[in-house]
């Protein structure tokens, strides 16, 4: 609406967004929130285990460092820059969304710049002050409390931003309770904390086992010991994670469970759906079998055994965020914008003016039979092209064919028939909100993409074209008529006063 569109249409808008969040609540989660205090709580252990007189056990120290120089790099790279990548994508594909959330909640994402900047410059402290701090045992004690501290800052951004996911999820309280407090306080932000503290910890704890069985001998000791330590670690929390798994499932409103089939996958997947479920089960069964045996038998273990359980419990956590992400449409702000970016509360005045009137980069605002393609053009950019493309991923086209058969031509009656309705049977999907003559335009476009096969191309690449009604010259002609009218008002009313 006020801001021109982005569009990407091989890969889809949402999907470029969606890659770059999952890489990064992976890393941050399974390699911030859940490694470091692994990491900080093995350390711990060579200090302890350690003969008196000396500071801690040299050769344990040197694995686990090697471990947190793992995730050091990763963290400090593509951790770091697709923190940042989440907002770019973000606002470029979804501008109203972000920037009204991040007027109401400005202290949150402030308070997390702040607090990101301090985990970033802790973790360069941590790691790179690691051998120094070898050097006196003071030095060493100091450096696990350092180790701590890092483990606790790397929590609260994740509890920070967690506020907005709840707050997005939790239907109609923008309108009563736009709030940074209501973040805090809505009912999906604890379970969801509670669900991605412990799988953080899960996750942190397998990816911890997997270096094990990559940096170690095999039959040595020091594997031993470490697989041992790794094994009570994911056994302590996948009870704690299917606990969190269930209480956030159950607080999930019952509006929005009602799209909880198709948010697995698309339609198609439906019948994969109870697959998924022996996923989610198979991902906590398979940790524990790997906490057991690394527990029990830790010299007959592999890295070909962990690889598998380990990528099974990041997709478990992918496949949680894939959820959340679809049960709130047609929302992305709930019960106040819809994912299509426009506002409820302004249907109505799009159903009567049309959307295009109210757009402010469009070039077509009377649909006229010369027009009607490019109207029709801008009427899926504004309405549609959030969820779907023209030629790539969730392409409008198919969706159709899919409907109405594969290879046959689309009929415009039936199209414009099936639009105003869409949102009944597919309630993910926001209502049409455009008049009649823009539903004809937006069918007659949608068969014209499937005669000729053309894709569309977002403002990144064709620039941006003004609403006529919004232009100079016509802004400047909208005042000349209106001066006009008022100077032959008060013409007419000094003619009066002098008949008078
Ligand atoms: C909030 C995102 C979103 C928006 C906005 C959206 N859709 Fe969809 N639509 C979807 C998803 C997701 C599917 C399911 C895709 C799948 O199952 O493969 C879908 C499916 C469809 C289908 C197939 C339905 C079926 O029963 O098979 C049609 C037709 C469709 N959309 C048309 C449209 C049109 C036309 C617009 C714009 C006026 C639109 N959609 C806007 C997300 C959206």
């Amino acid at each position: 609406m006020d801001f021109p569109m982005f569009h990407l249409d091989w890969l889809n808008n949402r999907f470029l967004i969606a890659v770059i969040a999952i890489i990064h609540v992976i890393i941050n989660h399974g390699l911030a929130v859940g490694f470091i205090p692994y990491i900080t709580w093995l350390e711990q252990k060579g200090v302890l285990n350690s003969p008196k007189d000396q500071i801690t056990d040299f050769k344990w120290d040197e694995l686990i460092y090697k471990k947190m120089k793992v995730a050091f790099i990763i963290t400090t790279t593509i951790g770091a820059m697709t923190g940042v990548g989440i907002w770019f994508s973000a606002s470029l594909v979804s501008p109203a969304s972000i920037g009204s959330l991040i007027r109401v909640f400005y202290w949150a994402w402030f308070t997390e710049w702040l607090v990101f900047v301090t985990e970033v410059v802790l973790i360069l402290i941590y790691f790179l002050t690691w051998k120094n701090s070898n050097k006196s045992l003071k030095a060493k004690l100091r450096h696990v409390r350092f180790g701590w501290f890092l483990a606790g800052f790397s929590w609260i951004t994740m509890a920070i931003i967690v506020s907005i996911l709840g707050f997005m999820m939790d239907p109609g309280n923008w309108n009563t309770n736009p709030t940074l407090a209501n973040g805090f306080t809505n009912p999906i932000y604890l379970p969801q904390l509670l669900f991605r503290t412990p799988t953080a910890m899960l996750i942190g704890g397998m990816f911890g086992v997997l270096l094990t069985v990559i940096f170690t001998k095999k039959g040595s000791e020091i594997r031993e010991t470490a697989l041992k330590f790794g094994g009570k670690w994911i056994l302590v929390c996948v009870p704690f994670v299917i606990m969190g798994a269930v209480y956030y499932w159950n607080v999930m409103p019952e509006a929005m469970k009602a799209n909880m089939s198709t948010a697995v996958g698309t339609m198609e997947f439906e019948q994969y759906y109870n697959l998924l479920k022996y996923f989610i089960i198979a991902a906590a069964s398979l940790s524990i079998i790997i906490a057991v045996w690394a527990l029990v038998k830790p010299k007959t273990l592999h890295f070909s055994h962990v690889i598998l359980p380990f990528l099974f419990v990041i997709g478990f956590l992918g496949f949680f965020e894939r959820v959340r992400e679809f049960i709130r449409k047609p929302y992305i702000i709930g019960n106040y914008m819809y994912s299509n970016l426009l506002r409820e509360e302004d249907y109505p005045l799009y159903k009567k003016d049309g959307i295009l009137k109210h757009t402010t980069y469009t070039s077509v605002t009377e649909i006229t039979s010369e027009n009607k393609l490019i109207a029709g053009r801008d009427v899926f950019m504004n309405t549609c092209s959030r969820c779907h493309t023209v030629k790539g991923v969730n392409s409008i086209t198919y969706v159709f064919e899919r409907m109405y058969g594969f290879g046959k031509p689309l009929d415009e009656a039936t199209v414009a028939g099936y639009i105003p309705g869409m949102h009944k049977g597919r309630t993910y999907m926001p209502p049409f909100p455009g008049n009649r003559e823009e539903l004809k335009a937006l069918a007659s476009y949608i068969k014209h993409l499937q005669q000729t096969g053309e894709s569309l191309e977002g403002v990144q690449s064709t620039g941006v074209s003004i609403n006529p009604e919004n232009s100079a010259e016509s802004v400047a002609k909208q005042i000349e008529k209106i001066q006009k009218e008022e100077a032959a008002k008060k013409k007419a009313k000094e003619i009066q006063l002098t008949q008078n």
